[in-house]
């Protein structure tokens, strides 16, 4: 072993804790800026010798390359680096393959037909910044606030995503318009972009305390716990920790809302500490021939515009109801309300609890 990586390591394993490391500072990167930029590199790259993804899984990919760019002394044998690529190896995850960089003045359409919908390593990643314990592995890169600013440096994750996760009209109008969904104008939502309120949801499993927020990453990440942190990649759909099914027909079990009960606990939403109808929804009755329902018929996942308790109902399972022909929620305190509408051939007109 070459004495230079030695010395690394041993520095590494001492200082490394306590001192301030980065990507550009890194005594894990024996060669320093040269562990990355070499010769004259690829054309339209700066001095970079492959392109894009493949570059960062060079260090942050499978053991073998990993193992190679030590045997070529670009990288030192003590980094623990975990492996990214096998996340966007897995069918719901974001398209880094596809498409090519982004220049500074591109837009980066999330939905815009025009170009590749594609998402980057560096759109997410400054591969210069400082590395520090404690400080986000997503610091250094612009972003936009939650009401839209542009900003240099993001300060919260859910800006970063803001970049793309918008109305590429521009409109704030387009149901994928996630920096809407999540804006100050919805009357309930998850507590991204604003802490959490007065009253902690009975289902709560963590007691996350009053102020806090939560990350999109938090909901949007590997379904495999001991995976690298972030929104990379999963096999369950619309990138989730866990599995939802959200068909209108759909049969209950810890596996159907695996996700949903990740956080909120089983036993509490069927026992109905909350909505003293859950279970009858959840389950369905076999007396009456009703299958149960996802949470997805009456829940949205992000906010809901006009009802508290994220309340939203699925128009593929409800229609209006048929005295007032209406659909609407009126929660009329605690534990009580009313709901018009028309579900399961039975008109809520309105039915109460
Ligand atoms: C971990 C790998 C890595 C290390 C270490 C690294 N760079 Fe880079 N550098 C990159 C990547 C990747 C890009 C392209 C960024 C992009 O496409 O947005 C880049 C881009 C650049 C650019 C082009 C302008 C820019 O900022 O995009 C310069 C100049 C540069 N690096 C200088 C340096 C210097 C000087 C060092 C050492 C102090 C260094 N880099 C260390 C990966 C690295
Ligand atoms: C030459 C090897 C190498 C390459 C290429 C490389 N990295 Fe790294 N990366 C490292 C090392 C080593 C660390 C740990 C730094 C430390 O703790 O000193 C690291 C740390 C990170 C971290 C912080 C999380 C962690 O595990 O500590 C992120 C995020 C990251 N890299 C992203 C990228 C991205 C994005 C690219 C491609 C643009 C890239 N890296 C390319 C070697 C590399
Ligand atoms: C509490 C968990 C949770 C949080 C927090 C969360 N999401 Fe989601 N998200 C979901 C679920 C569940 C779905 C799929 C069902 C749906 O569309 O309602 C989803 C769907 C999506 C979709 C696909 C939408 C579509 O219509 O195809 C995108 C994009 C998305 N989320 C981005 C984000 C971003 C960006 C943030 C942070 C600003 C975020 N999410 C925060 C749970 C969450
Ligand atoms: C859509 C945004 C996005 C993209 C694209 C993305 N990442 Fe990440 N990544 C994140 C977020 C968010 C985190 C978690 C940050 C945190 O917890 O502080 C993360 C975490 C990481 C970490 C640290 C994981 C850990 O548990 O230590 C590494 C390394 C990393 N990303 C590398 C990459 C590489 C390499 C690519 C491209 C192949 C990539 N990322 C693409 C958003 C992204
Ligand atoms: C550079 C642009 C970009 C950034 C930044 C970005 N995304 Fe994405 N994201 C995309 C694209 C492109 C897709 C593919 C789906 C599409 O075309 O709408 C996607 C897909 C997703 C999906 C899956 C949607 C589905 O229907 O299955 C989720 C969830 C998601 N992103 C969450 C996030 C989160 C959370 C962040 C911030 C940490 C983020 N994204 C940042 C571009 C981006
Ligand atoms: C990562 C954890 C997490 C996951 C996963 C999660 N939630 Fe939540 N949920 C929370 C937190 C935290 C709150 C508390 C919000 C507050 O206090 O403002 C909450 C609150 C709620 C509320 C009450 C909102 C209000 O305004 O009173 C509902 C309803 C809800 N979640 C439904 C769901 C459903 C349905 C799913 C699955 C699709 C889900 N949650 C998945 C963490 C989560
Ligand atoms: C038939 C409609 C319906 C279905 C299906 C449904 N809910 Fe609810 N849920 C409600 C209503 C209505 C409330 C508000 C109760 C109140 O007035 O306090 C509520 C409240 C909640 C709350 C906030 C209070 C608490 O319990 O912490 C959570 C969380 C929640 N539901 C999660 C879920 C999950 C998870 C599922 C699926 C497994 C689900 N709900 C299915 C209608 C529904």
């Amino acid at each position: 072993m070459n004495r230079r990586y030695y010395t690394a390591i041993i520095l590494s394993l001492i200082i490394a804790p306590v001192v301030a490391t980065s990507h550009t500072g890194s005594l894990l990167l024996p060669e320093g800026c040269g562990s990355c930029h070499v010769g004259h590199g690829l054309s339209n790259e700066p001095m970079l010798p492959i392109a894009e993804e493949d570059f960062c899984y060079r260090c942050h990919g499978p053991s073998e390359q990993r193992s190679q760019m030590v045997s070529e002394g670009l990288l030192a044998p003590g980094a623990d680096l975990k492996d990214i690529k096998a996340e966007f190896d897995k069918p719901y995850r974001h398209p880094v393959v596809e498409g090519f960089g982004h220049s500074a003045t591109e837009k980066l359409p999330a939905l815009n037909g025009a170009s590749a919908n594609h998402a980057e390593c560096v759109d997410c990643h400054n591969p210069h910044q400082k590395i520090q314990p404690g400080l986000r592995q997503t610091a250094d890169v612009p972003g936009f606030s939650a009401n839209g600013q542009y900003r240099d440096e993001a300060v919260h994750e859910y800006e970063i995503c803001f970049k793309c996760h918008v109305d590429p009209a521009g409109g704030r109008s387009s149901r994928k318009d996630i920096s809407r969904q999540f804006s100050a104008s919805v009357r309930s939502s998850h507590p991204v972009t604003r802490p959490t309120g007065g009253k902690r949801p009975v289902s709560l499993k963590s007691s996350l305390i009053a102020g806090a927020t939560m990350r999109c990453s938090d909901c949007h990440c590997s379904d495999d716990e001991d995976a690298p942190a972030g929104p990379h990649g999963s096999v369950y759909q619309y990138l989730l920790s866990g599995n939802y099914n959200t068909d209108v027909r759909a049969t209950e079990s810890p596996l159907a809302y695996e996700f949903c009960y990740s956080c909120h606990n089983r036993e509490s939403i069927l026992d109905n500490e909350s909505f003293p109808l859950h279970r009858e929804h959840i389950e369905g009755d076999v007396l009456r021939n009703i299958q149960g329902t996802s949470c997805y018929t009456c829940h949205a996942s992000h906010s809901s515009d006009r009802y508290p308790f994220l309340i939203k109902f699925n128009p593929e399972a409800v229609s209006a109801s048929e005295k007032y022909n209406l659909i609407d929620f009126r929660s009329l305190g605690d534990r009580t309300g009313q709901c018009y509408l028309t579900c399961h051939n039975y008109s809520h007109d309105p039915a109460e609890y």
